[in-house]
């Protein structure tokens, strides 16, 4: 199989420019399992890395976005400069629309505010929908439209968008946990893709909350101060203890001490998109993240004064800039 690598005319300079044909190995592990096409809503840092991946090691990955971010992949090909998966660009089919077929998988990239509007994008009723956004509430609304075909999930990977149709992955972690039931056909495309994959059977409450109780953390005390967490590592230890009560109350078997290690653990740079987000007057998950905790802990009766405090601080931050719509791209 031969796989067009398109040439980079809009590589930033100095970058190196990816810009040839090679052979791809044939489809490898790709077919074993009866793999699906994959089909990704949301072609920014997340989609477009898993798209890259999965592309790269021959599967049929499909991205299905807005139309500024569609006509640049349509046009130049997808960059994706990553430790882990080279540095070039994919022929990756992008679209604005597209009629689901009974064996795909969705796998929705969308930050929270474009849950809804994204959905319309795509018709018909997938195999499995595997949601990859922070917090928790995105899986009542997937679950409205798809029932039980939704299985929750979380991704670990640093990654960020340059441009609409280049994707800077920044370290080589990239993990995608699974909750029971699991989506084998996912597994499958995402292993032969070398994107690590945690499908042990936990339940959607532990792994939504294992990744909230963390994030929310760095992300409220990195944003609410604009430092970085070396800076507010007292503040993330505190919603980090608030988070994970709440947590529990959930019904969610967070390890406390574990996560306040991993908190003590992570250098004293370490920052947030929260906080990038919230800097560059960008759309930002503060809802999806702090809301989140902070509806829980309404409904559990539990107190969490950090995580209230640090939030206004969030919003007073993020009123001082201009919205924009869509990303910081
Ligand atoms: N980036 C990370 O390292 C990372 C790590 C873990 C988890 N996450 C989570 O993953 C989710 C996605 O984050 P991200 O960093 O990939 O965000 P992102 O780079 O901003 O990408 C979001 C994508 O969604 C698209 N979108 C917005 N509205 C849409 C609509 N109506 N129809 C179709 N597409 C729409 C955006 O379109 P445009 O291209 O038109 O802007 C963009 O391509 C978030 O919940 C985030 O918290 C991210």
């Amino acid at each position: 199989m031969l796989r067009i690598v398109l040439g980079g005319e809009d590589a930033p300079q100095g970058a190196a420019t990816p810009n040839r044909v090679r052979a791809t190995a044939p489809a490898r592990r790709w077919h074993h399992g009866g793999v699906a096409r994959i089909v990704l809503l949301g072609p920014g840092a997340v989609g477009g890395l898993l798209a890259g991946a999965l592309t790269r090691a021959g599967g049929e990955a499909v991205l299905v976005g807005r139309p500024g971010t569609v006509a640049a992949i349509a046009r130049d090909g997808l960059r994706l400069q990553s430790p882990r998966y080279g540095d070039e660009r994919h022929a990756v089919r992008a679209v604005e629309r597209l009629e689901l077929r009974g064996d795909d998988v969705l796998v929705v990239a969308t930050k929270a505010a474009g849950l809804r509007d994204g959905l319309d994008r795509v018709g018909g009723t997938p195999a499995a929908v595997v949601p990859l956004l922070n917090g928790l509430d995105h899986v009542g609304v997937l679950r409205e439209r798809f029932g039980d075909r939704v299985v929750a999930a979380t991704i670990r990977v640093q990654a960020h968008r340059e441009g609409p149709a280049h994707v800077v992955h920044r370290i080589p972690l990239a993990l995608v946990t699974l909750a029971a039931p699991g989506c084998p056909p996912l597994v499958a495309a995402l292993r032969a893709a070398d994107v690590d994959v945690d499908d042990a059977g936990a339940s959607q409450t532990d792994v939504l909350w294992g990744k909230l109780t963390r994030l929310c953390a760095i992300a409220l005390a990195t944003a609410a101060a604009d430092r970085p967490l070396g800076d507010v590592r007292e503040d993330a230890r505190a919603v980090a203890r608030e988070a994970a009560a709440v947590a529990r109350a959930d019904g969610a078997a967070v390890d406390e001490a574990a996560v306040l290690r991993e908190l003590d653990e992570l250098p004293d740079g370490a920052t947030s998109s929260l906080r990038a987000d919230v800097v560059a007057g960008a759309e930002h998950e503060l809802d999806a993240i702090a809301g989140a905790v902070q509806r829980a802990a309404r409904r559990h009766g539990l107190d969490v004064a950090t995580v209230d405090r640090l939030s206004a601080a969030v919003l007073r931050r993020s009123s001082q800039f201009t919205p924009v719509s869509g990303t910081r791209v």
